[in-house]
């Protein structure tokens, strides 16, 4: 799908440079990446770091690329919206593919008019390695064959769904979000190993490859989360006493508020 086409990344940073990553990875060659940042320090170290050509003029970036991908903050989208139409290089109505958290396709429409595709996505930083998840959605002059065109940006990344906007504040707050939940609860589970006489990087050592092999086994199985938990716990056993521990604590709620939570600021940061 992407053939000889030239992609600007608008933004470099944590997010950005995890799309440049990915994106050399997986075999993009350099010459057709190009990306951008509010100052010349930040542009000068992508450079230097990705050996794409990096700068601060964003019009002139947009102008050049066939798909643009806006990777600032969500304050920083209307500014940057507004001062590309009028510099007029969007008049080759490139793909607009926006991961900005609580900006809608049709605030982005407003400001750059009906002609130009709009693709609002949402993927996470494990797309660093290439374990991301990415999911997308259409704006109201965007196609399928458009979608297609992310799957085979956000594709190498990691995993890639398509699904109705309505659903993005969500995803953000689950699967954009949700590596630093994954985070806390890493150090935390890993903290229980320390009490009981761990060292801390033996202790995280095992809670890390723990969690990549009980997720793959969800995804590998596609059994319920709740049939497999029961794989595990013998009766009587140790894990059962484990999770009545947690369940005390009202693990499933907090886990679950913490996402409702992280939805409904999402949702927050374009207004
Ligand atoms: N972080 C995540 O886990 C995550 C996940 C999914 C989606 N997102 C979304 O991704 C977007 C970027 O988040 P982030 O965490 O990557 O932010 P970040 O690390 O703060 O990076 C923002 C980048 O934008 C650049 N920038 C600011 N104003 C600009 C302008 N006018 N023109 C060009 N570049 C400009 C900054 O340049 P300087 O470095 O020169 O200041 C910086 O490189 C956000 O909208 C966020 O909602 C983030």
């Amino acid at each position: 799908m992407l053939e000889d086409k030239k992609i600007a990344i608008i933004g470099s940073g944590t997010m950005g440079q995890a799309i440049v990553g990915g994106l050399l990875r997986s075999g993009i060659p350099a010459a057709r990446l190009k990306s951008t940042a509010r100052t010349r320090s930040t542009s000068e170290k992508i450079s230097e770091q990705f050996g794409i050509e990096c700068s601060i003029h964003n019009d002139e970036v947009v102008r050049w690329a066939d798909i643009t991908i806006l990777c600032v903050k969500p304050k920083d989208v209307e500014k940057v919206c507004i001062d590309l139409k009028k510099k007029e290089a969007l008049v080759h109505n490139p793909l607009l593919i926006s991961i900005a958290a609580g900006i809608s396709t049709g605030f982005i429409e407003n400001i750059v008019g009906s002609d130009t595709p709009v693709l609002r996505a949402m993927p996470n930083t494990p797309c660093f390695i290439g374990k991301g998840m990415t999911v997308v959605s259409k704006g109201a002059n965007a196609t399928d064959e458009h979608v297609e065109i992310a799957r085979a940006i956000f594709s190498p990344l990691g995993r890639f769904i398509e699904l109705e906007e309505k659903h993005m504040d969500t995803v953000t707050g689950l699967s954009a979000s949700g590596p630093a939940f994954i985070y806390v609860i890493i150090e935390a589970l890993a903290d229980g190993g320390v009490m009981r006489g761990l060292p801390r990087n033996v202790a995280t050592e095992l809670v890390a490859q723990m969690t990549l092999g009980a997720a793959a086994m969800v995804l590998a199985t596609g059994k319920h989360p709740a049939a497999l938990k029961d794989d595990v716990t013998t009766p009587a056993g140790c894990t059962i006493a484990g999770i009545l521990a947690l369940e005390d604590g009202r693990i499933r709620s907090v886990l679950a508020r913490g996402v409702e939570t992280a939805a409904k600021v999402a949702a927050e940061l374009g207004k």
